[in-house]
């Protein structure tokens, strides 16, 4: 068994006693959860946790918000056996973030908070949370995030305790995930423990394709190229002088409304296939 997988067994049952319940995992957990309630408002959606840990945050969720599908991720098997015993109706499937591409469903809300530091290639990661999350789902990543060499230095003390481990910066968590997602909010959680990093929990959306945009902006100007010299080509050829100046300012307007009622169909069309 991997050594940090084995890590995260030992830490299982000592989990919740950790003090860094106090400062940063339990304000984490309440954060989140009124995010997800504002985001879910009583829907019924999909949720994902990965990285669930021993379950606490799902096993508020069950309490708060019993309409959410809920499944639990972990690699680490004590983790998980700890989160099913709490959580007896939730999904939970013992999977390492870097297989995720062996998940099919999809999910409404993703929820990953305190585990992305230990992810060995974070951008793949992020490459399947995009496929699995639906059209205008939220994914919602926390983590103590080092900004300054004080962090860095405070946060390499944390590392002896989880084995290999990366606090990326605000900076470089948005540049990590900018390809997939988008930021919608980001707040900082600072419980003025002198000794503690800041939490960031970003709420993410999926980025908007804009390649799309530009296929149906580049149509648009060939088609519109094409009918304006077909149409300026018939009226030059069947105007006499006199009538020329009316009956181009009323073909072309005629022609400009046929494109633009054709390009908006395709348009339409190019959209609803995506
Ligand atoms: C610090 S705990 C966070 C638990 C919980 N999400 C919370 O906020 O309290 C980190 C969790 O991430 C899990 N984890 C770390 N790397 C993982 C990976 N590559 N795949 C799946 N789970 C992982 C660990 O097993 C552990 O349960």
């Amino acid at each position: 068994m991997d050594m940090s997988v084995k890590l995260w067994d030992f830490w299982a049952d000592r989990y919740s006693k950790l003090w860094v319940q106090k400062v940063s995992l339990g304000p984490t957990r309440e954060y989140v959860l009124r995010e997800i309630k504002e985001i879910a408002r009583g829907r019924k959606l999909n949720l994902l946790d990965l990285g669930c840990g021993p379950g606490e945050l799902l096993s508020e969720l069950g309490e708060n918000c019993p309409q959410l599908a809920l499944t639990g991720v972990d690699y680490s098997p004590r983790m998980l056996e700890l989160s099913q015993q709490r959580n007896r109706n939730t999904k939970h499937i013992l999977l390492d973030a870097a297989e995720l591409d062996r998940l099919e469903s999809r999910y409404d809300i993703i929820v990953c908070t305190h585990s992305l530091p230990y992810y060995r290639d974070p951008k793949d990661v992020f490459k399947n949370l995009s496929r699995l999350l639906t059209e205008n789902g939220r994914l919602i990543v926390g983590f103590a995030s080092g900004n300054s060499m004080y962090d860095k230095a405070v946060l390499s003390g944390v590392k002896l305790t989880t084995g290999r481990a990366h606090y990326p910066s605000n900076r470089e968590f948005v540049d990590l995930v900018k390809e997939y997602f988008q930021v919608q909010k980001l707040n900082i959680i600072n419980k003025r423990a002198f000794f503690m990093p800041k939490i960031a929990v970003y709420t993410l959306g999926k980025t908007i394709d804009t390649t799309i945009d530009k296929t149906v902006d580049k149509t648009m100007d060939k088609t519109m190229d094409k009918t304006m010299s077909k149409m300026l080509g018939n009226t030059l050829d069947k105007t006499t002088d006199k009538t020329t100046d009316k009956t181009m300012t009323k073909t072309m307007g005629k022609a400009m409304d046929k494109t633009l009622s054709k390009t908006t169909d395709e348009t339409m069309d190019s959209r609803e296939c995506c």
